[in-house]
């Protein structure tokens, strides 16, 4: 089982990044935010209960949040890994994913740390726009589609996420951007992270998390040896 946790604060990357490393990887890719967003379309209970903290820029509660999430770990299509984009966003999740994956005799294989300091991600995420039917993002600074208000993947259109507002997003900075660093000291301490730098541009971003997965030890496409420096290990990093 291949379980790779992509983390990063609000706008940093991980919905662009991520359908291209599922790929790669040929897993699922699960992003709880995704999740929640189809709940809150469909009026189903998880989706009535979720609302009101998103619409404030606050996490959900773990309690609803840990069910969900190891209730899509259970689907048929994520028996050989997943790419998790979004969770765990704070130390309880990180440790109740832990608990389930050693039920399954696995451990998170890779926890890449797409790193955007807080100042940029506040014009990022004012500037995104979506694809309606399938989540493909975009920016209308640095990243516009070729016909404007149209998703250049499959036609869709483009659409504002309601937590993207000004005033939401400052929240979302300032609510969960210091349980994602305890996350991140979570996978460090483990030895399984690694820390990109997600200022560079979108595809040379890609290419950094690519080989960041190759050298998963075991997987084939890359060195095993993960310990040396030239793999990009985080230099605060260490088993
Ligand atoms: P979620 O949907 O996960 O939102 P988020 O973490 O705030 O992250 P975003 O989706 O906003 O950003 P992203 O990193 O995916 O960036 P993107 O690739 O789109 O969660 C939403 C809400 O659900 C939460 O606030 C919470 O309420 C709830 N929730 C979800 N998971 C939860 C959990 N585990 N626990 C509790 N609650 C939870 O890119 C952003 C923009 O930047 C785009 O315009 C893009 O084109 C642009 N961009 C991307 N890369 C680059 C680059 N390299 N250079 C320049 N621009 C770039
Ligand atoms: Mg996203």
């Amino acid at each position: 089982m291949t379980v790779v946790v992509l983390l990063g604060g609000p706008g940093a990357g991980k919905g662009t990044q991520a359908p291209i490393l599922a790929e790669h990887l040929g897993v699922p890719h699960v992003a709880t935010g995704d999740l929640f967003r189809a709940a809150v379309r469909d009026g189903s209970p998880v989706g009535l209960a979720a609302r009101r903290f998103m619409e404030r820029g606050q996490l959900v509660p773990d309690a609803i949040t840990i069910e969900m999430l190891l209730q899509r770990l259970s689907a048929p299509d994520a028996a050989d890994g997943v790419l998790l984009d979004g969770f765990p966003r704070n130390r309880a999740q990180a440790e109740a994913l832990d608990e389930a994956l050693a039920e399954r005799g696995s451990v998170v294989s890779r926890a890449i740390d797409i790193d955007v300091p807080a100042d940029d991600l506040l014009e990022r995420l004012t500037g995104r726009w979506v694809c309606r039917d399938a989540g493909h993002v975009y920016n209308e600074h640095t990243n516009p589609p070729r016909v404007p208000g149209v998703c250049d993947l499959d036609g869709s259109p483009l659409i504002q996420r309601e937590d993207d507002r000004e005033e939401t997003v400052k929240a979302r900075l300032a609510l969960t951007l210091s349980s994602l660093a305890d996350v991140v000291d979570h996978y460090r301490r483990r030895g399984v992270l690694r820390v990109v730098d997600g200022r560079q541009p979108i595809d040379r971003v890609t290419a950094e998390v690519l080989e960041a997965v190759d050298t998963i030890e075991g997987r084939a496409g890359g060195p095993a040896d993960s310990a040396h420096p030239a793999n990009g290990v985080d230099p605060k990093g260490g088993a």
